[in-house]
């Protein structure tokens, strides 16, 4: 395998769950750059955004990405990676770009849990409502998502041995080169 694996889509599509486990499938170093700027401002997500705001979190976020390896590897990226064009000129390099996208009412349903009530709102305009924030949110990136994906694969209602299984799958099948 000659190309880097990158996987987007929105919170809770199950980019984590998925990369970690197909980074151990195809024997490769699994990065997070949500977990890589954890390390870098030393505090949660969440935390640094209530106090230094998106714009803040986003600059951070493209000094990660300008720093991934360039050799073969999985890379899980923050939702909202997709709101940079330059990051995704930097992730498109020598990649394989994979949407992993879900039934934005699955996503809802998945946000609203417990674990997940930390995560703080996209935009100021969603009158504190987490539904209202996923909906617009989702609908407006959803392009972005297509735009730079070379494959789209839903997670909804689907196992996690079928999914890996749908993109090993369709990466043999496919001229790329990994
Ligand atoms: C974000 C998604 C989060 C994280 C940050 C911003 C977004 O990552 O990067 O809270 O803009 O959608 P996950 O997609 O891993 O939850």
């Amino acid at each position: 395998m000659t190309q880097r694996l990158v996987l987007i889509g929105f919170r809770g599509a199950g980019k984590t769950t998925l990369g970690t486990e197909l980074a151990s499938r195809l024997g490769l170093e699994y990065c997070s750059t949500d977990k890589l700027i954890e390390h870098r401002i030393g505090t949660s997500i969440a935390e640094f955004v209530t106090e230094h705001g998106w714009t803040e979190f986003r600059r951070i976020e493209h000094g990660v990405i300008q720093n991934l390896p360039q050799t073969p590897v999985v890379i899980d990226c923050g939702g909202g990676v997709v709101e940079s064009e330059a990051n995704m000129q930097l992730l498109a390099n020598n990649s394989v770009i994979v949407w992993i996208d879900t039934d934005v009412e699955d996503i809802v349903q998945r946000l609203s849990t417990a674990d997940n009530a930390h995560r703080p709102l996209l935009s100021t305009n969603s009158g504190g409502d987490m539904r209202t924030d996923t909906l617009a949110n989702y609908e407006r990136r959803k392009p972005m998502y297509e735009r730079w994906s070379q494959m789209r694969v839903n997670t909804s209602q689907q196992t996690l041995e079928h999914i890996i299984h749908t993109i090993a799958e369709r990466l043999i099948h496919s001229d790329h080169n990994i």
